[in-house]
């Protein structure tokens, strides 16, 4: 039996933000990234909603901890908005979701995301950093009310983070086409998002900003799927690297995600590669699509000048080895594994571990 639902109204295209008027809020509560304070685009989005009153909070991180969140929740309680508004990445949106949520009031809760990856503007989660350790919270309360799609914000991206933001797209839609939450629903949404997504990033990456809400777009359709399918031992494996080593999310993936493919295969062979077919991989026979979907996407990581191995992304492999077993357990603890096709176990993820930090 499938289920299916999507409570975020979603509202896309350039010149987007201005529809924060819609929500005719009295308070504003801004969680912005700092780098959108410093250029004007947090003062434009304020002037947009037409609140009275506006508070912004901008000490977002990368990665934001749990004690990070517990100060944005003071100040929100505090100020007791009618509009709580995160424009940013994942880890912008990541915290105002959880603010909103342990602060408790009944606010209308807006994601404006500026880098199109997490699709954390429609998902029931928000990822805090504690000692090191990523914890992903998962609640249906966290689901934004509404996203702002607006590709006026994405103009100024840098390659780096096209390029990295862009595989975690990649990453959500093939891990949620192959999770054992799959269903008919979630499969249109993360195919769409893979062969959206894989068509367009060299072209976005290579300075088009045509292409850009497309991939922005792909974001969204992404997260839809695997907030109801469930994600896999990629982001397992990505979220227990990320707290250790502080290498960013998206990159992580992509060092990851071929090695995963290979891991998955004798369970989801023929997912693997309905899915390369669907992004015009080609290949009639299954192993042979399963083949070009593992080197489309290391060609695709080269193309845009993502590091292949842990060691490339400045992680001493002699560092994970030595604490592999804490590594190991984080990824098996993380709930993105029961969704993975098929149960992980140690010696698996070990496996990948070798993959990707060059021992075999
Ligand atoms: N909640 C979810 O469903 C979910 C899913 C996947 C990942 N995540 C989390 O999201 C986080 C990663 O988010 P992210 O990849 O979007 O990056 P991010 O929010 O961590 O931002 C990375 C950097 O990009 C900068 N930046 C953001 N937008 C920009 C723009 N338009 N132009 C220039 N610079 C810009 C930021 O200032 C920051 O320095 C991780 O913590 C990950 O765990 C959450
Ligand atoms: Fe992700």
């Amino acid at each position: 039996m499938e289920e299916f639902s999507c409570k975020t109204k979603l509202i896309c295209g350039s010149g987007a933000i201005a529809r924060l008027a819609d929500f005719r809020a009295q308070k504003l509560f801004l969680v912005a990234d700092p780098y959108f304070v410093k250029n004007g685009t947090a003062k434009r989005v304020a002037e947009a909603s037409g609140c009275a009153q506006v508070e912004v909070f901008d000490k977002i991180q990368p990665d934001p901890t749990v004690e990070l969140a517990a100060e944005g929740t003071a100040k929100l309680r505090e100020f007791d908005p009618d509009l709580v508004a995160a424009l940013g990445g994942g880890s912008t949106l990541d915290c105002a979701k959880a603010m909103a949520y342990f602060a408790k009031g009944s606010y209308t809760l807006v994601a404006i995301p500026t880098t199109s990856g997490s699709g954390s503007e429609v998902t029931d989660f928000a990822i805090l950093t504690h000692n090191k350790v990523k914890h992903p919270l998962v609640d249906p309360w966290l689901r934004p009310d509404a996203a702002i799609l607006d590709s006026d914000l994405l103009s100024e991206l840098p390659k780096g983070l096209i390029a990295e933001t862009g595989f975690d797209v990649l990453t959500h839609a093939l891990e949620a086409y192959v999770a054992k939450g799959a269903g008919a629903v979630t499969d249109l949404l993360a195919r769409e998002a893979f062969s959206s997504a894989y068509a367009a990033l060299p072209a976005s990456y290579a300075g088009n900003r045509e292409v850009r809400l497309k991939v922005h777009l792909a974001a969204t359709m992404a997260g839809m799927a695997f907030t109801q399918a469930g994600l896999g031992i990629c982001h397992a494996m990505a979220h227990s690297l990320g707290g250790a080593f502080h290498v960013p999310h998206g990159r992580l993936n992509a060092i990851l995600l071929p090695a995963v493919v290979s891991c998955n295969a004798h369970v989801a062979g023929k997912k693997y590669a309905e899915i390369a077919r669907g992004a015009g991989m080609g290949g009639s026979a299954d192993t042979i699509a399963l083949r070009n979907l593992k080197n489309g996407l290391i060609r695709l990581r080269r193309e845009l000048n993502l590091p292949e191995t842990l060691a490339q992304a400045g992680v001493d492999p002699r560092a994970v080895w030595r604490s592999v077993n804490s590594i190991v357990d984080a990824a098996l603890a993380d709930p993105c594994c029961k969704s993975n096709p098929m149960e992980p176990e140690g010696f698996l993820v070990r496996r990948i571990l070798e993959e990707v930090t060059g021992r075999v």
